[in-house]
């Protein structure tokens, strides 16, 4: 591929913590940037409504030429990647796969099972995973490693990333958050009642399990991570925390394999509900200022 055009899609900002990813990685690219904003959070949706509404963006995406998906929304992804890639040609990465070989290999040196190969569902997942094969642990006899998840409540009830986890031969333990996106929208990423709720919900995760990695699994979070560590470590906790963006960015690029693109990145987005909002909010997820945001109505 010469320049390639990559749509990445969320319901919302968080999906910028993404798409600041892969800019760096994927220099030359042109970016389409989706964020179904008048209809989030998703994450509090059922799967069919999340399904119907992730379709429409991926084929509104996919109209304006995207050759590439990437679905930035965790919700998104552990809820509606298989009708998202029944409804469009064109290859479909989600985070969830990524962010669960992401927790493998920050646990490289404790694993102790033999990750096994999960059911692809797409040749080009199959690709990615066979790259990976080789990078992946030893085994050992070490106790087994745990991650924790913290997700939205549709997610976790998905227990897509446990069954990912566990493809790998991780055990996972899964924990909603409903609070955290609304106070990392509100900007509230160093704030006492952050903490609070922080303390309040990894309480309740540590009650469960003792992990020994922490994977952000919703967009918002890298935003407060910390904050997450912070809490976990005055918890008595010494899990690595990590996400999903960057391990998903590195999967993009491997599908893509090299490319010949230079110059300048370009970026088109497109919000369902005010641009302004989008922009401002935006740019603290993108880590720059977005200049131009289009609206786009998908409909109720
Ligand atoms: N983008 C969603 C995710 O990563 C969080 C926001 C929402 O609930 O829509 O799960």
């Amino acid at each position: 591929m010469t320049t390639p055009t990559i749509g990445v899609f969320d319901s919302g900002f968080g999906g910028l913590t993404v798409l600041r990813e892969l800019l760096p990685r994927i220099p030359g690219a042109h970016y389409i940037y989706l964020g179904d904003t008048a209809r989030l959070p998703y994450g509090a949706k059922s799967q069919a409504t999340i399904a119907r509404y992730a379709v429409e963006s991926a084929r509104f995406l996919h109209s304006r030429g995207a050759q590439m998906l990437v679905i930035a929304c965790n919700t998104a992804s552990a809820l509606a990647l298989d009708d998202i890639r029944a409804a469009v040609p064109i290859p479909v990465v989600g985070v969830i796969e990524p962010g669960a070989r992401a927790a493998l290999h920050a646990l490289a040196p404790l694993t102790p099972c033999h990750p096994e190969r999960s059911d692809a569902r797409t040749s080009s997942i199959a690709q990615l995973k066979d790259l990976e094969a080789s990078s992946l642990p030893p085994t050992s006899d070490t106790i087994p490693p745990q991650a924790l998840i913290l997700a939205t409540t549709a997610t976790v009830q998905s227990h897509a990333y446990r069954h990912a986890c566990e493809a790998l031969g991780l055990h996972a333990t899964e924990l909603a958050c409903p609070l955290l996106v609304p106070l990392v929208e509100e900007g509230w990423t160093d704030h006492p009642v952050t903490r609070d709720v922080l303390r309040i919900y990894l309480t309740e995760a540590l009650s469960r399990c003792t992990p020994n990695v922490v994977l952000l699994g919703c967009t918002h979070y890298p935003l407060i991570a910390t904050a997450i560590q912070q809490t976990l470590r005055d918890l008595g906790s010494q899990a690595s925390v990590i996400d999903s963006a960057r391990a998903t960015a590195a999967a993009v690029q491997t599908l893509l394999g090299p490319t010949t693109a230079t110059g300048h990145i370009t970026l088109s987005c497109y919000a369902t509900d005010s641009t302004e909002k989008f922009a401002h909010l935006g740019s603290r997820f993108l880590g720059q200022p977005i200049p131009k945001v289009e609206l786009l109505d998908l409909g109720g």
